[in-house]
């Protein structure tokens, strides 16, 4: 799955939906407000990780941090909830995702996401990303341990 959206399945889910879904499943760890307690705050912090201001120390979220959308399906996917990664279905996937944008006030409340609204969400810090102004000092691609790791150029059209 990559951060256009190439690969999600197809499917959808809602805010209600995934409200529900959150409520039975994520809240123990994350939350009732996605505000983190056994496990990391969701949400919260937009604008913390770049200013000047000691009042406002780095707070790192999906909300303030993520540069894509489509990483919550991916991750969420994989890996939550903790004790039983892969149990939820594709719908329930998008729904919760649908749920914890909506709370970050990212998409409205009425959303249904699926692939190409999902793909289609632009986050707050989509920006604040800045390529490495040194290119120089990597290492070329077939010098690198990691080669495997080189992402592969979109399919030519
Ligand atoms: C038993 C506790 C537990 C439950 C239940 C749980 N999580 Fe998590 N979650 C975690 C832990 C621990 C991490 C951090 C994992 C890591 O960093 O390797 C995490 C990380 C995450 C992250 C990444 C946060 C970040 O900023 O890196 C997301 C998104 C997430 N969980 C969503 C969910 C959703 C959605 C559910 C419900 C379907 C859920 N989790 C259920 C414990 C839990």
């Amino acid at each position: 799955m990559l951060p256009d959206g190439r690969g999600l399945p197809p499917g959808s889910g809602s805010v209600e939906q995934g409200k529900v879904i959150y409520q039975q499943q994520c809240v123990a760890c994350h939350g009732a407000n996605l505000q983190g307690g056994l496990a990391d705050r969701l949400i919260g912090g937009r604008g913390t990780l770049a200013n000047d201001d000691p009042a406002k120390p780095p707070m790192k979220t999906i909300e303030s941090y993520w540069p894509y959308a489509t990483t919550i399906f991916d991750y969420v996917k994989r890996a939550m909830p903790l004790a039983s990664p892969g149990s939820l279905s594709d719908d329930q996937v998008y729904a919760v995702t649908a749920y914890i944008l909506s709370q970050a006030k990212i998409v409205p409340a009425d959303i249904v996401l699926n692939a190409s609204t999902l793909a289609a969400v632009r986050m707050p810090n989509r920006d604040g990303f800045i390529p490495d102004p040194r290119p120089d000092k990597l290492p070329a691609i077939d010098k690198s341990p990691h080669k495997s790791l080189a992402i592969a150029p979109p399919p030519a059209k």
